[in-house]
């Protein structure tokens, strides 16, 4: 008799488990929904690639990131600002080669004279994509 309390606990146990499982599918599903969904999409964005890695071999990210004030503003704030029109986008590209200062605060950015007005146009793109 006690050997059938003992089958029945592990089938308890085993039952158990397999609901653990179950949860863990349910998350994986989450994942997916749609309100990640403007993520994925995000990375197949030629402009976002394109961008990402101008950025990424700059200095850029020495005083910018993503969603986080360092010395310069935020690139989600940035993009937060401006509109990505043709105006707006050659007005910052311009900002990044000559520098800029007084938009966010007294701290200056630094000129990029080696970056070339296409690739800056390219970044300000790619952070004009982080709203
Ligand atoms: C030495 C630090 C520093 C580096 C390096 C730097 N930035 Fe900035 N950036 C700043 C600061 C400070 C501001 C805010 C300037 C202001 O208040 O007008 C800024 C502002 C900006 C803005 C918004 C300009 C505006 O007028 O609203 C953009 C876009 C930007 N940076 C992109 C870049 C990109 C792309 C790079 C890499 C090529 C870069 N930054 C490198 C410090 C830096």
């Amino acid at each position: 008799m006690k050997k059938y309390l003992v089958l029945f606990a592990i089938t308890g146990l085993v039952a158990a488990a397999c609901g653990g499982s179950e949860e863990k599918k349910e998350d994986k599903a989450a994942e997916t929904s749609p309100a990640t969904a403007p993520v994925a999409d995000l990375s197949t964005n030629p402009d976002y690639t394109k961008g990402l890695e101008l950025v990424g071999k700059s200095d850029c990210l020495t005083c910018h990131k993503v969603n986080d004030k360092l010395i310069g503003p935020a690139y989600k704030e940035v993009a937060n600002k401006y509109e990505a029109t043709d105006e707006n986008i050659s007005m910052l590209a311009g900002k990044i080669i000559k520098g800029g200062k007084g938009v966010w605060g007294e701290v200056p950015m630094t000129p990029h004279p080696q970056v070339s007005e296409e690739d800056a146009k390219a970044m300000v793109k790619y952070v004009l994509l982080l709203k």
